[in-house]
């Protein structure tokens, strides 16, 4: 298997909840490794930027609104497998499809609000990482 990385995001319903413990208890438990993170307030523009591939959806006005609406942590995971290893723990982007024991399915409010962000594949993995860390913030 190969070790790769990938970016998350705890979103403002989460830490609101203060939850960041409870998520990272999911990441670990499954063999996933915090290599960086950081808690950070995104400006409007940035997250206009890190959503920039949804700008012609419906919803994105409302996601850069809520992704602002308060304190997020971005974190780096590490692992064989991250980018699908932490698809699988997050569960479905919508709740109620989730599957029982995945994060939004335990502590998503809404398909908007739904607790965590995470690189979609390994290509966007290194693009959406390199957003917010550079070399010398991840240490394996
Ligand atoms: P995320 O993985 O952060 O990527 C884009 C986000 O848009 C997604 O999670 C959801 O929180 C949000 N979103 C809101 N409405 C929709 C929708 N109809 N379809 C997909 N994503 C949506």
């Amino acid at each position: 298997m190969a070790t790769e990385r990938t970016l998350s995001i705890i979103k403002p319903d989460a830490t609101r909840r203060n939850l960041t413990g409870a998520i990272n208890k999911k990441f670990e438990e499954s063999g996933l490794r915090i290599v960086a993170q950081k808690r950070i307030k995104l400006t409007l523009e940035q997250a206009q930027q890190f959503y920039f591939v949804h700008k012609d959806r419906p919803f994105y006005n409302d996601l850069c609104s809520f992704m602002t609406s308060g304190p997020v942590v971005v974190q780096v995971l590490e692992g064989d497998n991250a980018v699908s290893k932490n698809r699988d723990i997050m569960g479905a982007t919508n709740p109620e499809d989730a599957e029982a024991g995945t994060v939004r399915k335990d502590f998503a409010e809404s398909l908007e609000a739904n607790s965590v962000h995470g690189s979609d594949s390994q290509e966007n993995a290194f693009i959406e990482i390199s957003y917010f860390f550079s070399a010398t913030d991840i240490v394996g």
